[in-house]
């Protein structure tokens, strides 16, 4: 089997704003595989790249994403909350990610964050950026939201669906193959040998969250999980280089 591959989380979020340019950037010079990202609707529709429903946290807004229009959106200053070196980053629409990610030779991972709000249609809006943008290749959708897998899954069946889980479920790698999903993405918590074995014995592939620690690397790495979820990609791409020596 291959090696572990690192999807960097948000970005290098433990380097720059998550979900903005300066971190995705980062995360392509970290020698990373791959990317998540979080995707949410705009009022008008526009898919954006944010991890909350709610802009406070990593803006100078207020309110919900859904409540602003793309050009609203789009003048918040999504880096002083992490530092003033990163005042001028605004918060990046799906389409001006794949516009600079598709000409680079990186994994995506994006990620439909539609467990608190529905976002109805979403997923069909998704799968024709990445269509056009000619991702859908290299893209691994997921969501906690199985009902947004089984949409993707209904539009192309072909596309790579994660379903995203940080509960134990009985017969969580069962319900993963009946929901038709091509991998499962699993919170640290939840990750043991036997669940990688099912996994793999199933044709599932195996990916962890959020990996920060380099012991909990190191586990990922020996149990030979498909991919982590890290942010910090610099030191996970080390990590992986010794541990191959
Ligand atoms: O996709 C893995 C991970 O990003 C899921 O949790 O809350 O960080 O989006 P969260
Ligand atoms: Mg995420």
């Amino acid at each position: 089997m291959s090696k572990t591959l690192i999807y960097a989380h948000r970005g290098a979020s433990n380097l720059a704003p998550e979900n903005t340019m300066p971190a995705f950037q980062l995360a392509c010079e970290s020698g990373a595989e791959g990317i998540e990202i979080d995707v949410q609707l705009t009022k008008d529709r526009v898919p954006v790249i944010i991890h909350d429903e709610n802009v406070r946290r990593t803006t100078n807004g207020t309110g919900l994403v859904q409540e602003y229009t793309c050009e609203q959106i789009k003048k918040l200053d999504a880096g002083s909350w992490y530092s003033t070196k990163f005042s001028d980053c605004s918060i990046v629409t799906l389409d001006e990610f794949l516009c600079w990610f598709k000409t680079l030779p990186m994994l995506l991972n994006l990620e439909l964050k539609t467990n608190v709000i529905e976002y109805k249609g979403i997923e069909r809006l998704v799968y024709d950026a990445l269509q056009s943008h000619q991702m859908l290749d290299r893209t691994v959708i997921s969501s906690f939201n199985f009902n947004s897998i089984k949409t993707i899954n209904e539009i192309d069946p072909h596309v790579q669906t994660a379903f995203l889980t940080s509960k134990k479920r009985h017969n969580l790698v069962k319900f993963a193959k009946k929901l038709g999903t091509t991998s499962l993405h699993v919170r640290y918590r939840l990750l043991d040998k036997k669940l990688v074995k099912d996994c793999h014995k199933n044709k599932l592939s195996l990916r962890v969250y959020t990996i920060n620690r380099p012991a909990d690397m190191n586990r990922c790495f020996k149990l030979k999980c498909d991919a982590i979820f890290t942010d910090c990609p610099y030191e996970a791409v080390e990590y992986r280089t010794q541990i191959q020596k």
